[in-house]
């Protein structure tokens, strides 16, 4: 039995941020994050606008490449660090969105390893028989938990949401590994205080030190070291190595990082998903958004061996192979 991935759908905010729209808030240029990050523009959620609608367009979207309902899953994860609320948890909101009741729904916190997280509990759970049909999210708006006026962090980051429809079937197709793995002596290389939020068209007076603080250079180091290494584990774990991979879709945070990582495992860039250009960084929503745009431009084939890796806040990363 193995639990395959059924249906894959996103969703991300009308409104576009590109650099020349930075370099009208902060000192930046088109030049700099282009260079440094390969970013070109990103989405971000106006003030009134709720993630939670881009949560519910994406795993509709999702049901609806499954063929599935809402009222035939047995379990909802939401990878996410962007809730609205303490309690309830993001996900019991979207079960309410979703019109299903009592099946269990739960957040998953890793930041921008989230999705990664909620492909091992998911998996973990298709391989005890707990529950078979399953809905993963992964969804976060940083763009309202960034300072904007630091220019270091505000041009990296943008919202959206993804969601995949998993299935358990026979066969040997489906999710073959997944490794996790955190570092919480690292947490303060990337880390926001909770308890405020603000999108980047609200007026108001953003305290000094809040928002999301990070050491990039420091962070681009384990990064890549992180992404590479535990991509090679799951694989192993899954007794292939980087030469079976016919596609990696690794969480976009910086295209310099990403090339990195491939050459850290010996693949070519044309064997790498890449969409940070559109919508830079959008945390857990990064891998589930970039593989619905793969499987819909007809990118990913049956048997096809799929490797996802991520690395957050905590700091966290992990990697799963998946036999599409
Ligand atoms: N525009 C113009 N100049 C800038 C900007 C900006 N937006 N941001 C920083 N600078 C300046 C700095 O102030 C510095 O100036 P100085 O030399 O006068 O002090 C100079 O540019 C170089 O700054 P560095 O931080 O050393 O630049 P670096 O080449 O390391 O690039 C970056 C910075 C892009 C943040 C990089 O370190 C990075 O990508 N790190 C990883 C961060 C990341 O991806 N975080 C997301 C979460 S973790 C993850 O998902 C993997």
């Amino acid at each position: 039995m193995g639990a395959r991935i059924i249906g894959t759908g996103s969703a991300i905010p009308t409104t576009c941020l590109t650099n020349a729209d930075m370099e009208k808030r902060v000192a930046t240029s088109n030049d700099w994050i282009v260079t440094r990050t390969g970013i070109q523009e990103r989405r971000a959620i106006k003030h009134g606008e709720d993630l939670m609608d881009l949560m519910h367009v994406a795993s509709t979207r999702a049901l609806d490449a499954a063929g599935l309902k809402a009222q035939d899953l047995q379990a909802i994860v939401v990878a996410t660090v962007s809730g609205e609320y303490y309690f309830p948890s993001t996900a019991c909101l979207l079960q309410e969105r979703l019109g299903v009741d009592t099946i269990p729904a739960f957040d998953v916190n890793a930041a921008c390893a989230g999705f990664i997280y909620g492909m091992s509990v998911v998996h973990s759970y298709a391989k005890s028989g707990e529950y078979g049909r399953m809905l993963l999210v992964g969804a976060d708006a940083l763009s309202t938990m960034v300072n904007w006026q630091d220019r270091t962090t505000c041009v990296l980051f943008g919202d959206g949401a993804g969601a995949v429809v998993l299935d358990t079937q026979p066969g040997d197709r489906g999710l073959l590994s997944t490794v996790i793995e955190s570092s919480g002596a690292l947490w303060k290389l990337l880390h926001v205080r909770s308890g405020h939020r603000q999108a980047f068209d609200q007026e108001g007076i953003q305290p000094k030190d809040w928002g999301i603080q990070m050491k990039g250079p420091e962070l681009f180091k384990v990064a890549v070291r992180a992404l590479a290494d535990v991509a090679g584990k799951a694989l192993g774990r899954s007794g292939l190595s980087s030469s079976d991979v016919h596609l990696i879709i690794p969480h976009q945070a910086n295209l310099r990082i990403i090339q990195a990582v491939a050459e850290r495992m010996k693949v070519g860039m044309d064997k790498v998903y890449c969409n940070v250009q559109r919508f830079g960084n959008t945390s857990a929503a990064s891998i589930p958004i970039a593989l619905d745009e793969a499987v819909r431009e007809g990118k990913i084939h049956d048997n096809d061996i799929i490797v996802l890796n991520a690395c957050g806040g905590g700091l966290t990363w992990g990697a799963s192979v998946v036999r599409w």
